[in-house]
């Protein structure tokens, strides 16, 4: 039988996420960029957008019995369903976004979601494309274990690929 015994193709899942909220932010933009280059052009990977509006802001005190709020517990399960994580993260005075900063602390509280797990940033707007928020999340992302590709290209294509590994 023809394909009988042949071994399917694991799909690497992304989750992607903004640092923006608002309705027409730019690096929302270049998150339905990438989506749109992975699916015409990189098998074996998909990307799906991951909203942080629904977050509240981080308080342990809303943790209760071991659980988290429901938009918490949805987004974690989330970043715990994915293989890997691109990170689209505008510049706010020299640092990436608080709502971000928010989604990684949340994620990150035990059992930490993104532990292991490669990640990619990109940028855009402002007046240096993002670059400086882009070293603050990377020095950020040594407290969650998250493992950066080291490409700092605006290039979507690269990073993506990379991302593959
Ligand atoms: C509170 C705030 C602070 C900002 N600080 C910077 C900054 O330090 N450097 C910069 O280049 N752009 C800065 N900007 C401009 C944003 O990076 C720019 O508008 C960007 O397009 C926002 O991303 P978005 O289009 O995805 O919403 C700031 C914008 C806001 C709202």
């Amino acid at each position: 039988m023809e394909g009988a015994g042949l071994a399917m193709k694991p799909v690497i899942k992304v989750a992607a996420l903004c640092g923006s909220l608002r309705r027409a932010s730019f690096n929302r933009g270049l998150i339905r960029s990438a989506i749109q280059l992975c699916d015409e052009s990189i098998e074996g990977m998909k990307i799906e957008y991951v909203d942080i509006a629904p977050l509240p802001f981080l308080n342990t005190d809303l943790e209760v019995d071991g659980k988290f709020p429901a938009p918490v517990e949805a987004f974690r399960q989330r970043i715990r369903g994915a293989d890997a994580f691109l990170f689209a993260s505008p510049e706010y005075n020299y640092s990436f976004t608080g709502p971000l900063k928010n989604a990684i602390d949340w994620a990150s509280r035990a059992p930490n979601a993104w532990a292991d797990k490669p990640a990619a940033i990109v940028s855009a707007g402002g007046n240096f494309g993002g670059g400086r928020s882009q070293y603050h999340l990377r020095q950020t992302q040594m407290g969650p274990n998250i493992n950066l590709v080291s490409e700092s290209s605006h290039d979507a294509g690269v990073i993506l690929r990379k991302l593959g590994g």
